[in-house]
């Protein structure tokens, strides 16, 4: 499934984030890549433990912990920590596919990397080019998005981003670990919690809502890991 959140970040959010990690040194986006991905990626990337980096970060996982549509798509166990990168002057990013299992820096934890995100820093109409482009079953889908907002798509797609030809795309990236680690079911999960909650805003809390409620937490009961 992809989800966009709408305004994860409304625009004094993005405007304090862009504050601190314009202003920041940025490499080599190379860091952080395995060497397959590494050939195909052309941008600049903040350094995971820079100040900057960490503290742009920070507010990016509060807006996470605030932001229900968030928790209802991806059922979140664990987020590695939020990074950034830029692409301009014609730099891109290949068709490749994220790696599996990440190592938070200095710290003993693993990420499994079930979601992908992009929470995008830039307005559209600020740059050309720069779209991300996910592969599945059912096609392309090229994703470019207002700033402040965020997608999530499953880390086992195929995908890119096009070249950057006019001005400069500044994004935040990171993966998620779920606790729900099969798509599929995640998804029916999502749309299950969607429908209840539609139907409670229609009908209150009848007796068959109750039934349908515990019915949402004994799926998740038997397919999470928490
Ligand atoms: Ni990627």
């Amino acid at each position: 499934m992809m989800l966009r959140i709408p305004a994860l970040l409304d625009a004094s959010g993005v405007a304090v984030i862009r504050g601190i990690i314009d202003a920041a040194a940025w490499t080599d986006g190379n860091v952080t890549s395995g060497s397959q991905s590494a050939q195909a990626k052309r941008n600049m990337q903040l350094p995971e433990k820079s100040p900057a980096a960490r503290q742009a970060g920070d507010l990016i996982m509060a807006a996470l912990e605030k932001n229900g549509l968030f928790f209802s798509g991806a059922l979140p166990l664990k987020i590695f920590p939020p990074l950034f990168n830029r692409y301009e002057g014609g730099m891109n990013f290949g068709t490749h596919i994220d790696n599996s299992v990440r190592f938070v820096p200095g710290t003993p934890v693993r990420v499994r990397t079930d979601l992908s995100a992009t929470v995008f820093l830039t307005d559209p109409a600020d740059y050309d080019g720069g779209e991300l482009v996910v592969q599945d079953t059912f096609g392309q889908h090229s994703v470019k998005l207002a700033s402040g907002d965020m997608i999530l798509y499953p880390a086992s797609s195929r995908h890119h981003v096009t070249p950057v030809t006019r001005g400069a795309r500044v994004s935040s990236f990171f993966w998620i670990q779920s606790m729900v680690r099969d798509d599929g079911a995640r998804t029916m999960l999502f749309d299950l919690d969607n429908a209840i909650q539609g139907l409670r805003r229609k009908v209150g809390d009848t007796e068959e809502l109750i039934t349908l409620t515990g019915f949402y937490h004994n799926l998740l009961r038997r397919w999470a890991d928490a």
